[in-house]
């Protein structure tokens, strides 16, 4: 058995379809879901799911160790960050290396980076005059959005697209593939 910890900081919708998915895949199974903001949706998916959830501070993250401890304690193999927007500390970076994914909503090496998250991406897009965009599922370093990619999927960006179409057909792609490769990637591991 492999266990999951979510990380969001928002809405949780990408967490709630990986949490579907891997409910009918038995090797798999999300062990925790973490969020650094007590009035996130992840907290409310995470309940109706049944999944044991946390909220901690920078304190708990970066200083005190409390994060490190609960991933310890709850046997956490994998982490995945599903909308979460604080750097990973490099600590936890090390103890998990390869193991922490992220997904980002373009096409990166493109429109990442600090501040790069939610709408803005999508606004910066449109504004830019991209012919494209999609979503990339990468590796997680201890650079905002810049660890290794290993998944992309793209589409053209239609006249009279706007950042809120925009916004849904990307989480539309999300939903689709990103539980597939992380089952992908989890199997290597
Ligand atoms: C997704 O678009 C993801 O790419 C980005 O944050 C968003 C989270 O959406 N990192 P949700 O909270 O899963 O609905």
């Amino acid at each position: 058995m492999k266990r999951i910890a979510i990380f969001a900081s928002g809405n949780g919708s990408n967490a709630q379809r990986i949490a579907e998915y891997f409910n009918e895949i038995s090797e798999i199974e999300i062990g925790l879901v973490l969020t650094n903001n007590s009035k996130a949706g992840v907290l409310k998916r995470a309940e109706r799911l049944g999944l044991k959830s946390v909220v901690f501070n920078r304190n708990d993250f970066a200083e005190n160790a409390k994060v490190d401890i609960l991933l310890q304690d709850h046997e956490i193999d994998f982490v995945v960050l599903a909308g979460f927007l604080w750097l990973i500390p490099e600590f936890l970076i090390n103890k998990y290396p390869n193991k922490i994914v992220n997904i980002h909503p373009a096409l990166l090496p493109k429109y990442g980076g600090k501040g790069m998250y939610g709408m803005r991406v999508h606004e910066t897009v449109i504004a830019n005059g991209e012919k494209q965009s999609g979503i990339s599922i990468h590796y997680v370093n201890n650079k905002y959005d810049e660890g290794q990619i290993i998944f992309q999927a793209n589409f053209d960006i239609e006249k009279g697209e706007t950042a809120e179409s925009l916004a849904a057909k990307i989480h539309e792609l999300e939903h689709e593939h990103f539980p597939k490769v992380l089952e992908r990637v989890i199997n290597t591991i």
